[in-house]
C-alpha cells in the first residue's frame, strides 16, 4: 500500500484500519514520513492555527498507593523523599501563575489518601471561587464515581488519566496484579458519563510493547475520542523494575503524534516535558508534528526534583523557576505562539 494514499485518506477520514495505520508506524521512506509531519502539521493548523494553549502543572503530592513498574513514585521506592503541598501552596502555585498569564491549571499528584475527597473537594473550590475564569484539571488516578463526581461540582471540568495500554496482556506487564485495565478503561467512562473533558494516553516505548499494542491503542483512541491524548517516550527510572529498560525515541513519539493529529484533528495534543527529557528540542518537534499543548510546571522549585517519574527530567533544577519565560521562547521558535485563554477543546461532549 502506498503511504501517501493512506495520509490523504487518514486525513479525509475515509479508510482507517488497523493494515493502513501499521504501514505508517512502520515505514522507513522517508518522504513518506515527512508527507506525514506536513500533513499533520496542515491539519493543527486548520482547527487550532499557530496557537499553542499553556497549562500550569502543579504536581501537589508524590505520595501514591500504587506500584507501577515504571513509576519513580511508585509505593515500593523508598529512595524517593516524599512531600505534599498544602492547599495554601496550591493556591500560591494558581496564584503564581495566574500572574504569569495561566487560565488553566492541572493538579496532579500520585494517588495519595491523604487527600481525602473532601480536602480535595475544598482546594478545587477555592481555586474555582478565587479563579472563575480558570479552568482546572485534575490528574491523580483512579478514584470512585462519587469522588469524581465531587470534585466536578466543585468546579473540576477536566481529567487526565492515561489509559497506558489498550491491551490486557501488555497492562500487566507494567502493572502490579492489584491493578487491572478494566477498572482503568471503567474510570476513565465514569469520568466522561460525568461531564469531564477527558484526556488518555499512554507511554511510547514502555517495555514490551509491540507494533501491535501501539495499533490497539490507536485504534482504541480513535473509539473513545478523548479531548485529550497525552503521549510521551518512556524513560526509566533508576528506582524501579524498570531500571534497566531501554528508553523510548523521540523518533516514534513524533511519529504517533501526527498519526494522532490525523486520527482525531481536533483532540488536545500536549507535547509533553517526556518529549522535552528524551531530546533537547523534543517539545518543540513535537509542535511541528501536531501537538498543541504545552504544560510547564508551576511546582515550588524546591520540591520539583521530588516529582520524579523517570530520570533526568527536565525543568527540576533553580533555573527553571520561570518555565513560563523559556517555553514562549521556545514555541516562538519553533513557529508558535502561546496564548492565554482557558484553551478548551474543540471535541464536542456529546
Ligand atoms: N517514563 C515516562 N512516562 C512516565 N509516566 C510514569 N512513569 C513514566 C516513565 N518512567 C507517565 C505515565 C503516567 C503519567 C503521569 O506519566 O503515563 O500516566
Ligand atoms: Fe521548564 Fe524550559 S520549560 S525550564
Amino acid at each position: 500500500m502506498d503511504g501517501f494514499q493512506i495520509i490523504k485518506e487518514l486525513e479525509e477520514e475515509k479508510r482507517i484500519d488497523q493494515s493502513r495505520l501499521d504501514v505508517l508506524l512502520q515505514t522507513g521512506n522517508r518522504e513518506v514520513v515527512e508527507y506525514l509531519y506536513q500533513r499533520a502539521r496542515a491539519v493543527r493548523e486548520k482547527w487550532y492555527g499557530r496557537d499553542v494553549y499553556a497549562r500550569g502543572l502543579i504536581e501537589f503530592t508524590n505520595h501514591c498507593r500504587n506500584n507501577c513498574f515504571y513509576c519513580g513514585i511508585r509505593r515500593d521506592n523508598t529512595v524517593v523523599e516524599r512531600y505534599r503541598l498544602s492547599g495554601q501552596q496550591i493556591l500560591e502555585c494558581c496564584e503564581r501563575g495566574y500572574a504569569l498569564g495561566y487560565r488553566t491549571f492541572v493538579l496532579q499528584g500520585g494517588e495519595d489518601v491523604f487527600y481525602t475527597r473532601e480536602k480535595l473537594a475544598d482546594i478545587i473550590s477555592s481555586i474555582h471561587t478565587r479563579y472563575p475564569d480558570c479552568a482546572i484539571t485534575l490528574s491523580f488516578g483512579e478514584w470512585k464515581r462519587e469522588d469524581y463526581q465531587c470534585w466536578f461540582d466543585a468546579g473540576a471540568r477536566r481529567y487526565l488519566l492515561r489509559h497506558e495500554t489498550a491491551s490486557r496482556e501488555h497492562y500487566s506487564q507494567l502493572h502490579p496484579q492489584e491493578m487491572s485495565l478494566r477498572h482503568r478503561m471503567e474510570c476513565l467512562q465514569q469520568l466522561k458519563e460525568i461531564g469531564y473533558q477527558v484526556g488518555a494516553g499512554f507511554m511510547v516505548g514502555s517495555p514490551g510493547q509491540t507494533r501491535e499494542y501501539l495499533l490497539k491503542d490507536l485504534l482504541f483512541l480513535r473509539e473513545f475520542s478523548p479531548h485529550m491524548v497525552g503521549i510521551g517516550p518512556f524513560l526509566s527510572q533508576k528506582d524501579t523494575p524498570f531500571a534497566q529498560e531501554k528508553n523510548g525515541t523521540l523518533e516514534v513519539t513524533l511519529r504517533l503524534l501526527a498519526i494522532l493529529r490525523l486520527l482525531l484533528p481536533k483532540t488536545l495534543l500536549p507535547a509533553t516535558t517526556a518529549l522535552g527529557t528524551v531530546a533537547p528540542d523534543g517539545r518543540e518537534l513535537g509542535l511541528q508534528a501536531g501537538a498543541n499543548v504545552v504544560m510547564p510546571n508551576l511546582s515550588p522549585v524546591a520540591v520539583r526534583s521530588k516529582y520524579t517519574l523517570y530520570d533526568n527530567k527536565i525543568c527540576t533544577g533553580e533555573e527553571a523557576a520561570e518555565c513560563r519565560k523559556c517555553l514562549e521562547q521556545r514555541v516562538e521558535l519553533a513557529g508558535y505562539r502561546i496564548v492565554t485563554h482557558r484553551g478548551d477543546s474543540l471535541v464536542e461532549i456529546e
